[in-house]
C-alpha cells in the first residue's frame, strides 16, 4: 500500500524581544543596504559588535541587489555567520515591495543552507528606516519562512520592542 505523501515539517518559529548581536544561533540576520558596507539601525549594530573586519571583508563583496542575500563570517559576533539581506524601501505596497520582502527570508534560508546554518535569528527586515508597516512586514516573513523548504530547524524572530513582538506573536502562535 502506498502511503500518502508526509508534510514536511516546517522550522520551529520563535518570538524573542532583544538585541540581535546578542543571539548565539548559527547565523543572525542583517537588514543591510545594497553597499552592504554599514549604516544605522540593527546593520550599525551588527558592524560595531562584529568588528572592523566585517566591513573590510563586505569591501570585497561588490555589494547586493534588493531581496538577496550574501554570506559573511560573524567574527567577534557569537553567532557563525551573518547574512546579509537587503529589503525593500516601502513606497506603498505597489512596487514590489512584498516580492522583494518575501524574497529577503527566502534568499536567507538559501544562504543558511549552503553553510549547513541550522538555525537563523531574524530582524524585522525593512519596518526601520526603511518604512515597511510592522503588520505587513510581519505577515510576510512569517509566511515566507514557513513555505520555504530549507534544512534550518529553528528561526527567531528578534523584535526590539514589545510592540513588534505582538505583532509577531499573533501570527506565530503559541504551537511555534
Ligand atoms: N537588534 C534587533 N533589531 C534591531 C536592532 C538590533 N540591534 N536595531 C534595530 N532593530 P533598520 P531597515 C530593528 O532600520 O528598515 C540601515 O541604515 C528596528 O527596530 O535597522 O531594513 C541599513 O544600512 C526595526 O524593527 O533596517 C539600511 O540603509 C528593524 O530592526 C537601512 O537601515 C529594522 O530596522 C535598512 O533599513
Amino acid at each position: 500500500m502506498t502511503r500518502p505523501p508526509q508534510p514536511v515539517p516546517g522550522p520551529e518559529l520563535q518570538v524573542t524581544v532583544g538585541d540581535i548581536t546578542d543571539e548565539d544561533l548559527d547565523a543572525i540576520v542583517n537588514a543591510a543596504n545594497t553597499s552592504l558596507l554599514g549604516g544605522s539601525g540593527v546593520d550599525g549594530a551588527i558592524h560595531s559588535a562584529a568588528g572592523p573586519e566585517l566591513l573590510e571583508f563586505c569591501r570585497g563583496l561588490g555589494g547586493c541587489g534588493t531581496g538577496q542575500a550574501k554570506l559573511t563570517p560573524a567574527f567577534a559576533l557569537r553567532s557563525k555567520w551573518i547574512i546579509h539581506t537587503v529589503g525593500p524601501i516601502w513606497q506603498g505596497g505597489d512596487q514590489g515591495e512584498p516580492e522583494l520582502l518575501e524574497s529577503c527570508y527566502r534568499q536567507s534560508l538559501a544562504r543558511a543552507d549552503e553553510v549547513g546554518a541550522l538555525s537563523i535569528a531574524f530582524p524585522a527586515i525593512s519596518t526601520g528606516v526603511y518604512g515597511y508597516p510592522v503588520d505587513l512586514a510581519a505577515a510576510v516573513a512569517v509566511e515566507a519562512v514557513r513555505s520555504t523548504r530549507s534544512d534550518v530547524q529553528t528561526v527567531r524572530f528578534v523584535c526590539f520592542d514589545h510592540a513588534t513582538r505582538a505583532v509577531y506573536d499573533s501570527l506565530v502562535g503559541h504551537a511555534g
